[in-house]
């Protein structure tokens, strides 16, 4: 399966470079010409905006150092591909929906949240660090959203008119938290029996999204490869036999794979009952596997080794001082405090990515040339 992406990838990876070039000159006219005038995101820390540090604030430096210069709600030093691809449409990043200073919904809202699952967790933030806003949640929150748009009629300067339900674009990138939160104590070959449900919730959402709130659009992220976080690594012993030739998690990886076939299966499904809608499958897997395994070949120094963390050593990460934290570890103070060069990193955290990994993946995905059906620029934002 991995030979078969990084085929692919030889041939698919030229086209980030012309879509590079297309996108620094389509984001500054995209202002009237694009096609959606909104976005809602729905998913977790890999597309929250200020979500969960809105409703649990307490999110410290150095998060955001590199675009924002302050913690920014993001799981990130900078900016996330939903930030990009926002930006590449000429639109405002985006609200939390969460956020109640300061938010501007008239060109969208994020409902995302970091922790959180497609399915409604078991447990809780005080317990696991799970969000409670899980993926139906969210499409409550949607509704409700949907509510206060048709009640304003256009009169509340905060809202978007109701045309905007059925033009926007309609983003989902969850699922990762489903499947990593139970590895340690159940196994992949366990998770792996759980992950149909977890394509079925993401499908049930993109029908309810169509029938309720009239959307039409929709793109869809697959799972990113986890076996190469810097997270799981540091926990597994250096002459594991779990580790490919990258040095990533074998076992980890081929889950991921597994859960990413079942849910382009699953949007396949999708298309033949909502045929008038655009269903889009993104295969952001495949390129930010290609950044893990060959940093070097696209401007980057480091894949597997977290840029914020503690420890050093091959990986940089050491989970009982997180990025941010500062603990005293074995009587002496430990502090994980952030690289000096963010921008030679995959990995921020050693789970989620830089601001430099994301705009990577973010022009590869606003080429199209990671999606299923092929997804036209033009579509995103005519030049
Ligand atoms: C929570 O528990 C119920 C009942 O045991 C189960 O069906 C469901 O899949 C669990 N949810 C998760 C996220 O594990
Ligand atoms: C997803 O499924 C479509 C058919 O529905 C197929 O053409 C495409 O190659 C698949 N993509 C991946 C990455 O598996």
């Amino acid at each position: 399966m991995q030979i078969g992406c990084r085929g692919t990838m030889r041939t698919a990876w030229p086209l980030l470079l012309v879509a590079t070039a297309l996108l620094s000159t389509s984001a500054a006219r995209a202002r009237r010409t694009c096609r959606f005038p909104a976005v809602f995101n729905f998913g977790d820390s890999n597309s929250d905006t200020g979500g969960f540090w809105a409703a649990f604030p307490a999110q410290q430096g150095p998060f955001g150092m590199t675009y924002f210069g302050r913690p920014a709600g993001r799981a990130s030093d900078g900016r996330l591909v939903i930030d990009f691809i926002a930006q590449a449409m000429g639109l405002p990043l985006l609200s939390p929906y969460l956020q109640s200073i300061g938010s501007d919904y008239r060109h969208g809202a994020n409902f995302a949240t970091l922790a959180s699952t497609a399915l409604l967790p078991n447990t809780s933030v005080f317990v696991t660090g799970t969000s409670p806003f899980s993926l139906g949640i969210q499409l409550n929150q949607m509704k409700e959203f949907r509510n206060r748009v048709l009640a304003s009629k256009g009169n509340n300067g905060q809202l978007p008119g109701s045309e905007i339900l059925g033009d926007a674009l309609y983003t989902i990138d969850i699922g990762q938290n489903d499947f990593t939160s139970n590895l340690g104590s159940l196994g992949v070959e366990s998770v792996k029996r759980s992950l149909p449900s977890v394509v079925s919730q993401i499908s049930w959402t993109i029908q309810d999204l169509y029938s309720s709130i009239g959307a039409r659009s929709f793109m869809v992220f697959n799972m990113v490869p986890v076996g190469c976080y810097p997270a799981f690594l540091a926990g597994l012993p250096r002459d594991s036999k779990d580790l490919d030739e990258f040095g990533c998690v074998k076992s980890y990886n081929g889950g991921v794979t597994y859960y990413n076939q079942l849910l382009n299966d699953s949007l396949a499904e999708v298309r033949k009952t909502l045929q008038d809608a655009s269903v889009v499958y993104v295969d952001k897997h495949a390129v930010t596997l290609e950044l893990f395994q060959h940093p070097t070949a696209h401007g980057l120094k480091h894949g597997a080794r977290a840029c914020c963390g503690y420890g050093g050593g091959t990986y940089n990460f050491d989970r009982d001082v997180y990025c941010g934290d500062s603990k005293v570890v074995n009587g002496e103070a430990a502090t994980a405090g952030a690289c000096a060069d963010p921008q030679n990193y995959v990995s921020w955290d050693g789970i989620h990515a830089t601001e430099a990994a994301n705009s990577r993946i973010a022009y590869a995905v606003i080429s199209g040339s990671y999606s299923y059906p092929p997804f036209d620029l033009s579509k995103l934002c005519s030049p």
